[in-house]
């Protein structure tokens, strides 16, 4: 369905009962009822950027910053596999705590495994982002966070727009499937900006797509901003799901943070995609871009069993293959 910039804002001013099942309906016919579970390993929480709402800035002194060993990341890895998933996902910190020789090291280990892999590592060089393909990493995650220039450059300090785009320019072009996505709810973010992000992501042709309410961290600039909004943030999901139709999209944990029922209501309204948290449990409260994350104080086992009946509760399958974009 195309939708023009105007349909697209009148939708998020008052999204209604039948958005959502319209993008629930959309989801069925073009990626089914089966749920894709990727596992999530947050390698490191040591970053040099100072985006205003994250927890994990870096001038953030209160956090307790960890990296994982090589071999740590694929130990954690060989356990997704072990419980059934058949991607990981590699997220970190923007940092170069871990070279390229590191990386690729890691990519081709876990790629022995016959598993899928994604990486969200923030912005690097064309360089990094082909060798890590050449290793074998198959998706790359790296929000817009915003397409407002202005916006962007005012949460980002010392952070480029033309280059985030252009990051996410080669990703396209290196083959990768490329997920994108914005936060909901940012200080002074205007329903239009949205209207635009949800066109960026259709212009761009993302192969996934994660939005999620922002939610306000201590230790940052916005601790007293007021959270996004739940339903502002499923709105844009859905419209996500009408426009781009056979796309992988995560009900996110920022979702099930701002609700309890967030994860269900979002598979209910467009999404087909759960990441489960898998980083080592010593680490998992340290991975802190906004407080109260769900999912991090249980076992591996006991995360995706909660998942899995949520999944089967509403009638979903639990994927059993490695879940690229549908066509
Ligand atoms: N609230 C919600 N989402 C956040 N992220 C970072 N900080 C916050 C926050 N305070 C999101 C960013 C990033 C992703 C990994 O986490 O959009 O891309």
């Amino acid at each position: 369905m195309e939708l023009t910039k105007k349909e697209i804002i009148s939708h998020l001013k008052a999204p209604t009962k039948e958005l959502f099942e319209l993008a629930d309906i959309i989801r069925k016919q073009y990626v089914k009822d089966e749920v894709h579970l990727r596992g999530l390993i947050e390698i490191s929480n040591i970053c040099k950027n100072n985006c205003l709402y994250c927890g994990i800035r870096a001038q953030n002194s209160s956090c307790k910053r960890y990296r994982l060993e090589k071999e740590e990341i694929i130990t954690t890895a060989q356990k997704a596999k072990s419980l059934g998933l058949q991607t990981v996902v590699l997220q970190g910190g923007e940092n170069d705590l871990f070279d390229i020789d590191s990386m690729v090291y890691v990519i081709s280990q876990i790629k022995k495994l016959d598993m899928a892999i994604t990486l969200s590592l923030g912005e690097k060089t064309k360089d990094e982002y082909e060798a890590y393909k050449k290793a074998g990493a198959d998706r790359y995650l790296l929000r817009i966070e915003t397409t407002n220039k202005a916006l962007y450059e005012k949460m980002h300090p010392n952070m480029d727009f033309g280059n985030r785009l252009k990051c996410i320019e080669t990703i396209k072009s290196l083959g990768y499937e490329l997920g994108t996505g914005c936060l909901i709810g940012l200080p002074s973010q205007s329903i239009e900006s949205l209207a635009e992000d949800i066109l960026f992501f259709k212009e761009i042709d993302a192969d996934m797509i994660g939005v999620g309410p922002f939610i306000a961290s201590s230790d940052t600039p916005l601790k007293t901003s007021p959270n996004g909004s739940f339903q502002l943030a499923l709105a844009v999901m859905a419209l996500s799901r009408i426009l781009l139709k056979n796309i992988n999209i995560p009900a996110t944990t920022a979702m099930e943070t701002l609700h309890k029922e967030g994860h269900i209501i979002a598979l209910q309204s467009g999404a087909n995609v759960i990441m489960p948290n898998l980083t080592p449990i010593e680490h998992k409260k340290d991975y802190s871009i906004y407080p109260n994350k769900s999912g991090i104080k249980e076992s591996d086992e006991r995360i995706l069993d909660d998942i899995k009946n949520k999944i089967t509760s509403i009638g979903r399958i639990i994927s059993s293959h490695k879940g690229f974009r549908a066509y």
